[in-house]
């Protein structure tokens, strides 16, 4: 078995931890073997979420792990707050849904970019758990 690394955790409050978080995505992401795109797509969707913290929550953490085997590589990132939550998960994740003002694509494009993706929501607790795996070559 390849060692784990430990995760990364980017405490996420205002627009400068949203370009470290992406950063660091990006790093790590490179470091497993992500293709420059992939590097891309992970870093676009950790721009997405730990964005959506910032305008909707306030604040909250971004996690970051290597949860590569010995057949694939993969990387994990779960985004989480204790914000007020999302009433309707539902119609957040459909495209043009959005209470901010935004083009309400966030949500739903991020899960067009991923493999798996996951959204639980209650007021107090957001968490979306997304990841990206690729056979090793
Ligand atoms: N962490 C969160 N806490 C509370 N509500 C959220 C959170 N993330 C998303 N939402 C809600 O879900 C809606 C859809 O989010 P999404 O990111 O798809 O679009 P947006 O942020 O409104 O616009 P865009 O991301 O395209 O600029 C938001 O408008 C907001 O109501
Ligand atoms: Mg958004």
């Amino acid at each position: 078995m390849r060692e784990m690394i430990d995760p990364e955790r980017v405490l996420i409050r205002d627009s400068t931890d949203i370009v470290r978080a992406r950063a660091v995505a990006r790093q790590v992401a490179n470091q497993i073997g992500f293709t420059l795109a992939d590097q891309t797509r992970l870093a676009t969707a950790v721009s997405e979420l730990t964005r959506n913290i910032v305008q909707y929550a306030g604040e909250g953490v971004c996690e970051i792990a290597d949860a590569s085997g010995e057949e694939e590589i993969r990387l994990r990132i779960i985004v989480e707050d204790n914000g007020p939550g999302i009433d309707d998960i539902d119609r957040a994740m459909k495209d043009g849904y959005s209470t901010g003002g935004g083009l309400g694509v966030g949500l739903p494009g991020t899960r067009r970019l991923m493999d798996d993706f996951a959204i639980e929501s209650s007021p107090g607790c957001t968490r979306v758990s997304i990841a990206l795996v690729r056979r090793r070559v």
